[in-house]
C-alpha cells in the first residue's frame, strides 16, 4: 500500500486520484500513457526521478522531479504502483531498475558538479605540457 500513499501525496492532485489528470489535458493522463505502460519501465523511472521543465507552445509544462525527494525503495513503490494500476499489472519495478536508471542521470552530474575542479586538472596538465615544450626547445638550443 506504500506506493498508493506515495501517489496521493506526491502526484494525484496533478494527475487525479485514478489516474486521468485533468478533462481539457493539460495535466496528462496517466492511463494510455506509452511511459506508463512500456514494458521497458525507464521512462516511467526518468519523468519521476527527473520531473519535466520545458516550454510548449508558450506554455510552461512542469512537473516537479521526485528523485531528490524520495529514497530509491520509495521510487521504486511509486513506478511499481503507477506502472501496475495505471499500466499493466504484469511490469514490475524493482528498487534495482531505478537504482539503474537514476544512477546514470547521477553520473553525468557528477561531471558537470566537478566540472571547475574537471577544468583546473586540464590546465594544470597543459601547463605541465608547455613546460615540457619549452624544455625540449632550450635543450635542443644549448646541444647544437
Ligand atoms: C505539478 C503537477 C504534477 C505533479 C505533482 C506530478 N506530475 Fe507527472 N506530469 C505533469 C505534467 C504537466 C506532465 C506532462 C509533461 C509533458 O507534457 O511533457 C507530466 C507527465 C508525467 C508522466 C509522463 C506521461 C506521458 O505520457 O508522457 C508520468 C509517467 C508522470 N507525469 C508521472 C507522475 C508521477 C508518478 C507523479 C508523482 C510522483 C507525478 N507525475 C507528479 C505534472 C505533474
Amino acid at each position: 500500500m506504500e506506493g498508493a500513499r506515495l501517489y496521493e501525496g506526491n502526484c494525484a492532485t496533478c494527475h487525479g486520484h485514478d489516474g486521468h489528470g485533468t478533462p481539457d489535458g493539460r495535466l496528462p493522463p496517466l492511463v494510455g500513457s506509452s511511459a506508463v505502460g512500456s514494458a521497458d519501465p525507464s521512462n516511467l523511472v526518468m519523468t519521476i526521478t527527473l520531473g519535466v521543465d520545458r516550454k510548449a507552445g508558450g506554455e510552461h509544462v512542469f512537473m516537479p522531479a521526485f528523485g531528490p525527494k524520495l529514497n530509491t525503495d520509495q521510487l521504486a513503490e511509486l513506478a511499481n504502483y503507477v506502472a501496475t494500476s495505471f499500466g499493466d499489472p504484469a511490469h514490475k519495478v524493482t528498487p534495482a531498475v531505478v537504482e539503474r536508471v537514476y544512477a546514470s542521470k547521477n553520473d553525468r552530474s557528477w561531471i558537470i558538479a566537478n566540472a571547475a575542479m574537471l577544468a583546473w586538472i586540464a590546465i594544470a596538465l597543459l601547463g605541465v605540457i608547455a613546460l615540457w615544450i619549452l624544455w625540449r626547445v632550450a635543450f635542443r638550443r644549448r646541444t647544437a
